[in-house]
């Protein structure tokens, strides 16, 4: 394996259990590699499947109708490779937080809202680190607070989640994902529910916290301009499977999955405030129950063919890319 790599996903399926229909698969067949110290971006419309995986990748699915079906992941530790899928539940919390932790779309539900910040960053370094002194534990909780971008964090510490704007309850949740010093960073739409200057914000936190401590970051959103200022790397994914992985440069300036071209054109032109998405394709993700066979994607591309109806798209694989089209390649 590349040594660069820190996390692989390979074939990964998730599923949830329904009463109506049986197991439905969100997530069908996904395989990618995060590298260390890159941000990797992961976009696609609502449903599709990204929350899932990133909920997958920490063990975190809702149970018990959550479940991993098949699949490996595969995250580098000083002792070798473990697989999260396989390790048993006691096992986790050496994983969470310490290895790779996650910050949601919501500050405030991440938040205990009955405890001081102070009292919740505290307790996560005493889960983490249970031999460091109550002295300690409170120095570390300060400069952790000084690091994320608050100020007076010792007057801040005493105060509840309420007490603080938006973007400082995120900059809090921030500092208790990074508590543990994990190398691996998930961050599921971390700045949707900000507005848009304190988002720039946090992205720039996010960029220095990431160069100080060398982590790697796996970046969630919709947000195909933020997509293009922070990621390196960019996954698509639709209807629970890959569509195309590149270099986001290239994504961007020759996009090759019909999807990934639609996303582009309809990126909100600067300074709109528009939040609905990609008017340019018509129709939506279909829901799970109603998945067709063959590339998921037929009923909305202009592209499609017989063989697009009757087969999963191959994914097809040039050095670090990843297509599934049968009806484009790298090279036309
Ligand atoms: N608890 C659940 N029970 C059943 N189905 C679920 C559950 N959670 C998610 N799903 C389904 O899994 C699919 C993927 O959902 P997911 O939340 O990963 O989408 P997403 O890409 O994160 O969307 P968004 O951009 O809206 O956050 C969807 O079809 C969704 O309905
Ligand atoms: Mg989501």
């Amino acid at each position: 394996m590349d040594d660069q790599v820190v996390l692989r996903v390979s074939n990964l399926r998730v599923g949830f259990a329904t009463e109506d229909h049986g197991m439905l698969v969100a997530v069908d067949g996904l395989s990618f590699d995060l590298r260390a110290g890159e941000t990797l971006g992961l976009v696609g419309e609502s449903g599709c499947g990204k929350s899932v995986t990133a909920l997958s990748l920490l063990r975190l699915l809702p149970q018990p109708l959550g479940k991993i079906l098949s699949g490996e992941i595969l995250i580098k530790t000083k002792d070798g490779w473990e697989d999260i899928v396989r390790l048993p539940a006691n096992q986790l919390s050496r994983i969470r937080g310490a290895r790779i932790s996650m910050i949601f779309q919501e500050p405030m539900t991440a938040l205990n809202p009955v405890h001081t910040i102070g009292r919740q960053i505290f307790e996560s370094f005493r889960l983490h680190f249970p031999e460091m002194s109550d002295k300690d534990i409170l120095m570390k909780s300060l400069e952790l607070l000084e690091d994320v971008g608050i100020p007076s964090p010792e007057k801040r510490i005493h105060e509840f989640p309420h007490q603080l704007s938006g973007g400082m309850r995120q900059r809090v949740v921030i500092a208790i994902a990074l508590s543990a010093d994990p190398d691996i960073l998930v961050a599921d739409e971390p700045t949707t529910a900000l507005d848009v200057t304190i988002q720039a914000q946090i992205l720039d936190l996010m960029l220095a916290l990431q160069k100080k401590r060398g982590m790697s970051i796996l970046l969630i959103t919709h947000d195909l301009g933020v997509v293009a200022q922070m990621c390196q790397r960019t996954l698509v994914m639709y209807a629970g499977r890959l569509a195309e992985a590149r270099d986001t440069r290239s994504l961007f300036k020759d996009p090759r999955h019909p999807y990934t071209k639609g996303l582009l054109h309809s990126i909100p032109r600067l300074g709109s405030v528009r939040k609905t998405l990609l008017p340019t394709i018509e129709g939506s993700v279909p829901a799970l129950k109603d998945l067709l066979r063959g590339c998921r994607f037929q009923s909305r591309c202009p592209l499609v063919t017989e063989r697009c109806r009757e087969e999963i798209p191959e994914v097809q694989i040039k050095q670090d890319q990843n297509l599934a089209c049968w009806n484009r390649g790298f090279h036309d």
